[in-house]
């Protein structure tokens, strides 16, 4: 006879054994916290009474229904929407001009969203989550072990909305098993057993009820404090203080016991919400300013000054060190004199320092005021010539002879000019010895200069020689762009080029005709203008060196190959470097965008061997599979549309 399975020697006990056996191991589970049989084998008992006696008050006991309604679709009687989003000051504070009255502010958790419905005698008899704001899942049986959720409340037929989280405290028993709390509280909620949902002592917090007339959301959250719901801490903040309530729940961040990801504002007056209504994404009288990266809190020990290429003096905290999103902090940016200011800064302060996404970690703002305040500079830190106010920035009154904004303009012009191999080390002791002193020097470089310099060689200089050699043909945009006048970047000089072609004729150019071109207006007209001509001495030093590379061709230019076609190239090139085969595209009239989309005409693949297709070339035969009208070719049929023979 083969040996009787568990079941079948389960389905022989007498109910009543059966039950005894399930209190008993309830008790274990529940009370003493120390089970002795696995999970698996708890539910073959209860399968075992069920099947014998399924009305058996021990079932009841056991909570709720297990084969429950677990995962069925649930469709909101009102759509859960989700939250606009920012992550600047003047993003809320735009926000903020748009409706009239007191904000509230509340952490927003981190969590899972979920729908509470307690039917008319004040029963809850239905939780779901979000899902897709229309329709969520049932998760009711698992959401009736939360202790935070009253089985019932005095007053009917309400909707209680609000987050389900792990408090870290609870976390920290799971951290092996699960990579945050909030994956645990997602976790939890799948669970088809309820009993294994309660072990993980999911919480919930209440943002929102529907079906009260209720008049502000701070009446909100008092009924829903009055119905048993465990508070959420809110304050009630009047608009011109946004800021304050950002920073009392970033503050307060490190040390609660549960996780944040940002802080949610709503305007606290309901008739003020319907005013201002909703979109199909969120509604328009509440926002979340959120959180970028890891933050913590450090002392700041002191403020260092420097002097920029446009000679504007910027702060950048010194703090003690900081480990932050896997690196350790020490500097953190302050942007500007007016933010020192606004955060009211001192030194010995505890501030508390965000990590956005891999760039320079900012200053958010002050925990705790420090024994001594940050002064801002009255000079220079580089030349010490006297420093100008203008808003929020601090000018040096020189930065003609300013040695930092020199230096750091010589580092520009390499950059944008694609001169390499000066390094600001190299730029700062050329500067020192009164070899560079702007960018018309570089074009006089003497070998020997060089070589007097610590560390050039005389491999190191012929490769510097070389590199300045190179870059005396330039674009008429990028000669422009490289003398660091205020506003002329990338996107005004292009427009230059494209509209007057030569230098001439682009000194020539007046305020009025720029502020009319679309895209640039007054102010920028102003600048380039003011700087064009500010920096009339250095373009005709330059151009006794330089000479420009030909203009794009003109609509009295016989038709070339690449004639108003726009052409990206992709893949290792072998006749020449990419900027070479984009210059000579542009100089037979065609242009050449950075990426790949549906109005690009002609894409080259390079001939150089690759292991694997280009992101460039599997989205361009992609668009040819569309139809779009993309003509894929090599580079040597590039080069010989273009005349050139293939290497
Ligand atoms: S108010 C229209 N308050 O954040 C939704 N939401 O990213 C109004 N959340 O789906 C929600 N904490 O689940 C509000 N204190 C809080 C919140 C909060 C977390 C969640 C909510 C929402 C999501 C949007």
């Amino acid at each position: 006879m083969p040996p009787m399975s568990n079941l079948e020697q389960l389905a022989m006990l007498a109910v009543e054994e059966l039950e005894n056996r399930i209190r008993h191991h309830n008790k274990l589970y529940w009370d003493d916290a120390k089970p002795e049989i696995s999970d698996y084998d708890y539910d073959r008992l209860v399968e075992a009474l069920r099947a014998r006696a399924p009305r058996s008050p021990v079932l009841e006991d056991m909570g709720p229904d297990l084969a429950g309604r677990y995962g069925a679709e649930v469709t909101h009687q009102t759509p859960m929407l989700s939250l606009d989003k920012c992550y600047d000051d003047e993003t809320l504070e735009s926000w903020g001009s748009k409706f009239q009255g007191d904000v509230v502010v509340t952490p927003k958790m981190d969590g899972i969203a979920a729908s509470l419905r307690y039917d008319a005698r004040g029963n809850l008899t239905l939780a779901a989550t979000r899902g897709s704001g229309l329709a969520g899942e049932d998760i009711t049986a698992n959401v009736r072990t939360i202790v935070d959720v009253p089985n019932n409340v005095p007053h009917g037929e309400i909707e209680v909305r609000g987050e389900i989280y792990l408090k870290l405290s609870v976390f920290k028993d799971f951290e092996e098993k699960f990579s945050n709390p909030r994956n645990l509280a997602a976790g939890a909620l799948k669970s088809k057993d309820p009993a294994r949902c309660r072990q993980y002592k999911p919480s919930f917090a209440a943002y929102d009820v529907l079906g009260q007339p209720l008049e502000s959301e701070k009446e909100k959250f008092d009924y829903l404090v009055d119905v048993g719901f465990p508070p959420l801490e809110y304050k009630l903040v009047p608009k011109d203080t946004l800021r304050a309530g950002y920073e009392h729940f970033a503050g307060t961040r490190d040390a609660l016991d549960f996780e944040i990801d940002g802080v949610v504002f709503k305007a606290n007056d309901r008739a003020e919400q319907e005013r201002m209504g909703l979109t199909a994404h969120h509604p328009r009288y509440a926002i979340a300013y959120k959180f970028q990266g890891e933050s913590g809190t450090t002392t700041l020990e002191s403020v260092e000054w420097s002097v920029a290429r446009s000679g504007a003096i910027t702060p950048v905290a010194c703090i003690a060190p900081l480990p932050l999103s896997g690196a350790v902090v020490s500097r953190a940016s302050l942007h500007h004199a007016g933010f020192v200011g606004k955060l009211d800064l001192s030194l010995g302060a505890e501030v508390v320092v965000t990590r956005r996404g891999g760039v320079i970690p900012n200053v958010e703002f002050v925990k705790t005021p420090g024994h001594a305040p940050v002064l801002l500079p009255k000079q220079c830190p580089s030349c010490k010539s006297d420093v100008a106010q203008q808003g929020d920035f601090l000018y040096c009154s020189h930065p003609e002879s300013c040695r930092e904004v020199q230096i750091q303009q010589l580092a520009y012009f390499c950059k944008v000019v694609d001169i390499q191999g000066f390094g600001e080390k190299l730029l700062a002791e050329s500067y020192d010895r009164g070899l560079l002193r702007s960018s018309v020097d570089l074009y006089g470089l003497q070998r020997e200069q060089l070589l007097s310099l610590e560390r050039v060689g005389d491999k190191l200089a012929t490769k510097l020689l070389g590199q300045v050699e190179e870059h005396r043909r330039l674009g008429l945009a990028t000669f422009l762009r490289a003398l660091g006048i205020d506003e002329l970047g990338k996107h005004v000089s292009k427009i230059l080029e494209d509209r007057y072609e030569i230098l001439d004729r682009v000194r020539k150019v007046t305020r009025e005709e720029l502020a009319a071109i679309h895209t640039i207006g007054e102010i920028i007209a102003d600048k380039v203008v003011t700087g064009l001509a500010a920096s009339s001495e250095q373009i005709d030093a330059l151009l006794q060196f330089v000479e420009f590379t030909a203009p794009p061709v003109q609509s009295t230019t016989p038709e070339g190959p690449f004639t108003g076609k726009s052409v990206v190239f992709t893949g290792k090139l072998l006749a020449m470097d990419r900027k070479a085969a984009q210059q000579l595209v542009r100089e037979a009239g065609g242009e050449t965008p950075s990426g790949v989309t549906k109005t690009l005409q002609i894409l080259v693949i390079g001939d150089g061997k690759v292991l694997e297709k280009s992101s460039k070339e599997l989205k361009g035969e992609k668009l040819v599979a569309q139809g779009t009208p993309l003509e894929i070719i090599t580079e040597s049929d590039f080069l010989q549309r273009m005349g050139k023979k293939s290497t």
